[in-house]
């Protein structure tokens, strides 16, 4: 069964729950341009694998649940009044947008996959909706009060240059008291305990994951078999630490604010935080 089979569903908790994790790999050829992308391995790790279902298979612990704890006790903290305008800057299926409309935000999740944003399409409504939009441009005439880059959706690009690019974005995008939350993984603890072979079994798919860190970036290659044919994507992301974030964020005119170390709120600790969640404002 693909996801396309959720469409005409009215959607509850629990089908929501079913509906976050589905990610059937019989849909991918309901997608051929992402069979494209595949085959041509154009050198564009973000947009070909993210925009697989496979990625959202690999990640499906990354679920609802721990994005509910992560925005709830965020909001608290930013003490954001409800009906504040906010931006979930790649925001995937929608898992923390979902949620911040719950608790009464005006949210706008954009994301460059559009199977990720056909898939977040089914819960929009009143406070609610997606788009397919690339983070390095501005979007819209948009001022949001709050723009929350989630779960390491940042150093994906080459260039520095990019990596500025939305940051000067966000910044086009951002009310003038408006927050940035981005969180990011903490690539010190990561690469101090990087874990070089794994394999996962997930929903019947064998994945052998290899990681590794070349002193700039943070590799993970990802190989599987299915329905006859072998994938093998990687994920490259650069090893960015507190100091390149508060180097760039400066760049672009923003002073980092805190720091915390999970989703708990715990203040960042360097050797022992899972990760680096920095809070910034112009
Ligand atoms: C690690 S995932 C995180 C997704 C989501 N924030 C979550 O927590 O589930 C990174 C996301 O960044 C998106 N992405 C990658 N490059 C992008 C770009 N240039 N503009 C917008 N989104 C992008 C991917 O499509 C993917 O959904």
């Amino acid at each position: 069964m693909g996801h396309l089979f959720f469409r005409d569903m009215s959607i509850d908790n629990s089908t929501k729950t079913l509906f976050l994790q589905q990610c059937s790999v019989n849909s991918l050829v309901l997608f051929p341009k992402v069979v494209r992308m595949v085959e041509n391995s154009e050198n564009l790790w973000f947009a070909e694998w993210f925009d697989t279902d496979y990625y959202h298979t690999l990640y499906k612990h990354r679920d609802e649940r721990e994005a509910e704890l992560f925005m709830r006790s965020i909001t608290n903290h930013l003490q954001l009044p409800a009906g504040s305008q906010i931006c979930d800057l790649a925001c995937g299926k929608g898992r923390h947008a979902l949620f911040l409309s719950e608790l009464g935000y005006n949210v706008t999740g954009l994301d460059l996959s559009e199977n990720s944003i056909q898939l977040a399409k089914e819960f929009e409504g009143k406070n609610l909706r997606f788009d397919v939009h690339d983070m390095r441009e501005v979007y819209a005439d948009a001022q949001f009060d709050g723009i929350f880059n989630l779960f390491t959706s940042f150093g994906y690009f080459d260039a520095q240059s990019d990596n500025l690019k939305v940051l000067h974005s966000i910044k086009a995008m951002l009310s003038q008291n408006g927050v940035l939350v981005i969180d990011f993984m903490n690539a010190e603890k990561v690469i101090a305990n990087l874990v070089s072979e794994e394999v996962k079994t997930v929903d019947g798919l064998t994945f052998h994951l290899t990681r590794s860190y070349d002193g700039t970036h943070i590799f993970k290659n990802i190989q599987f078999d299915d329905q006859g044919k072998h994938f093998d994507f990687t994920e490259r992301v650069q090893a960015l630490k507190r100091g390149d974030f508060e180097d760039l964020l400066s760049k672009a005119g923003f002073k980092v604010v805190e720091l915390l170390g999970d989703y708990e709120l715990n203040s960042f600790d360097a050797q022992r935080s899972d990760r680096l969640i920095l809070i910034a404002q112009q």
